[in-house]
C-alpha cells in the first residue's frame, strides 16, 4: 500500500478498510510511517471523521497493539471510571474504594495531569512512598488481594495510542471526537474491564465546553465499548467551576479523606454517588442505580469506604500516618488570600483560568520534564451562586514560588465575575447517556 493514496482517501472523506488502517497503525508504531505522514493522516481524519467501522477498528488496533490484561480469574464484573478531565476532578480517589468495598473490583489506569487539568496519579503520588508505577503482574496481585488497585499507563498498553497521543499533541489534532474516543477506550479496554462508567466534563474548565460535544463524545465512547462487548453508561457532568473546593494534588487528597470520613462536600459527592451507584449497579451488586448509591452512601457513614483507602495506600506502598494525621505533611512556605475589587453574589467562573492557575502554583506541570510541587494549589471559598462581601477572600492559593503563587492569585482574580443578583447554582449532573440514547435530566423531570 501507498501511504499518500491511504491520506488521499481520508482527505477526500471515504472510510478506510481495515487493512488500510492496520498498514497506516501498524507502519506508523514499526517507524515505517514517519510523523509527517502520519500526522497528514490524522488531520485529514480531523476534518472528515471517520465511520463507525473505522473508529471500532482504528481502536482495536490500537488497544491490540500492546498487552490487553486479562482478569477473568478474579470473580465478579469489573468495573472502572474514566473522566474526560478537569479542574479539581479528584472523583476517583474517593470513588475506586468505594465501589471495591460495596464488592465491585475496580481495576483503574490513571492519566497524570494534561493541559489545565489535574490527573489521578499526581494526586495519589502526593502521598508519601505511593507508588502508581506498578508493572502488571503486581496490578493483577494487588486487584485479587484488596479488589481495587490504582497504577499508571504501563508501556506495554496501548503503545500506538502512547505515540499517536503525542504526535497529535503537537500538531492540533487532540480535539476530535472520533481520535479522542479511540486513545481513551483503546486504554480502558486494555485495563481487564467488564464495563465502564463515563465522566463526560463540560463548561470552561472542561476539554468539551459544549454540552452538544460532550454529549456526542459520550455516545461515541458508549458505541466503541458497547462493540467491545462492555455495558458502557455515561454522564454528562458540570465542569463550569472547581469540583469541590481544592485545587492541587494533596491538598485534593485532603479534600478526599474529609469526604471518605464522612464529610459533604456537595457538588464533589453528588457527582460520587452517582458515578458509584452506576458502577455498582453494572457490577450486578444493586438492581438500579439508585440503590447503587444507597449502597455507596451507607459503605462512607460506616466508615468502610475510608477503611478501604487506607487498605489501597499501604497495599501501593504509602504511609498511612499522613492520611491518618494530615497535618504532619510539609506545609508550603507561601500562601496568600484572594480579595476581589467587587462585593455581589458568583456569577462566573472561568474554570480553565482556576486549572491555569493551580499549574502556575506549582501543582502541574508548563512542560514535560518539570517536577511537581505537591503542597501547592489553591482552595475555592466561593462557588458560583455564593455571596462575597468585602473583605471576604474568595480563594487561597499555596506554594513555595512565590511568583508563581503571585501569578496563581492574579489568575484565580481575573477568573470570578459577581452580580448584583441573585444566582442559582448550577446544576451538577446534566444527564445520562447509555447504549439506548441520552435523557437530559431537565427534559426528562
Ligand atoms: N485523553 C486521552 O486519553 N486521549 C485523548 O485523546 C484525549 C484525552
Amino acid at each position: 500500500m501507498i501511504p499518500t493514496e491511504l491520506i488521499r482517501k481520508k482527505r477526500e472523506g471515504e472510510a478506510l478498510q481495515p487493512d488500510e488502517l492496520k498498514f497506516l497503525v501498524s507502519g506508523y508504531v514499526n517507524d515505517d510511517i514517519p510523523d509527517y505522514q502520519m500526522a497528514a493522516f490524522l488531520m485529514a481524519v480531523y476534518f472528515q471523521g471517520m465511520s463507525e467501522p473505522e473508529m471500532n477498528e482504528f481502536t482495536s488496533l490500537m488497544l491490540h497493539s500492546g498487552t490487553v490484561i486479562d482478569l477473568s480469574f478474579i470473580p465478579g464484573i469489573k468495573v472502572d471510571k474514566h473522566s474526560t478531565g478537569g479542574v479539581g476532578d479528584k472523583v476517583s480517589i474517593i470513588l475506586a474504594p468505594l465501589v471495591a468495598v460495596c464488592g465491585v473490583p475496580v481495576p483503574m489506569i490513571s492519566g497524570r495531569g494534561l493541559g489545565h487539568t489535574g490527573g489521578t496519579l499526581d494526586k495519589l503520588e502526593s502521598i508519601p512512598g505511593f507508588r502508581t508505577d506498578l508493572d502488571i503482574d503486581t496490578y493483577k496481585k494487588i486487584i485479587e488481594k484488596i479488589g481495587l488497585v490504582m497504577i499508571g499507563q504501563t508501556k506495554n498498553i496501548a503503545p500506538a495510542d502512547k505515540k499517536l497521543y503525542a504526535l497529535r499533541d503537537v500538531t492540533a489534532t487532540v480535539e476530535c471526537i472520533p481520535l479522542i474516543a479511540g486513545s481513551i477506550m483503546s486504554k480502558k479496554l486494555a485495563e481487564g474491564i467488564d464495563a465502564l462508567v463515563l465522566d463526560v466534563k463540560t463548561g470552561s474548565g472542561a476539554f468539551m465546553r459544549e454540552k452538544d460535544r460532550a454529549i456526542e463524545l459520550a455516545q461515541t465512547l458508549i458505541r466503541i465499548g458497547e462493540a467491545f462487548g462492555k455495558r458502557t453508561i455515561g454522564f454528562i457532568t458540570d465542569m463550569n467551576q472547581p469540583l469541590g473546593n481544592a485545587v492541587g494534588n494533596w491538598i485534593e487528597v485532603v479534600e478526599c479523606v474529609r469526604c471518605l470520613k464522612g464529610e459533604n462536600v456537595p457538588d464533589l459527592m453528588e457527582v460520587t454517588y452517582r458515578l458509584a451507584g452506576a458502577m455498582i449497579y453494572l457490577g450486578e451488586k444493586a438492581a438500579s442505580i439508585e440503590e447503587g448509591e444507597k449502597i455507596a452512601r451507607r459503605a462512607i457513614e460506616s466508615g468502610v469506604a475510608y477503611e478501604k483507602f487506607l487498605e489501597l495506600v499501604r497495599e501501593q506502598g504509602g504511609d498511612i500516618s499522613f492520611i491518618e494525621n494530615p497535618s504532619k505533611y510539609e506545609k508550603a512556605d507561601v500562601q496568600e488570600e484572594v480579595y476581589l475589587e467587587t462585593e455581589g453574589y458568583v456569577e462566573a467562573i472561568d474554570n480553565y483560568r482556576i486549572g491555569l492557575a493551580g499549574l502556575v502554583s506549582g501543582a502541574g506541570r508548563k512542560n514535560i520534564v518539570d517536577t511537581l510541587d505537591y503542597t501547592a494549589g489553591l482552595v475555592v471559598h466561593k462557588k458560583i451562586g455564593n455571596r462575597v462581601d468585602m473583605g471576604e477572600p474568595v480563594a487561597t492559593v499555596y506554594g513555595n514560588d512565590r511568583q508563581g503563587v503571585q501569578d496563581a492569585a492574579h489568575r484565580v482574580r481575573e477568573a470570578y465575575r459577581l452580580s448584583n443578583n441573585n444566582v442559582n447554582a448550577p446544576q451538577c449532573i446534566y444527564g445520562m447517556a447509555t447504549k439506548d440514547g441520552y435523557a437530559d435530566y431537565n427534559e426528562s423531570t
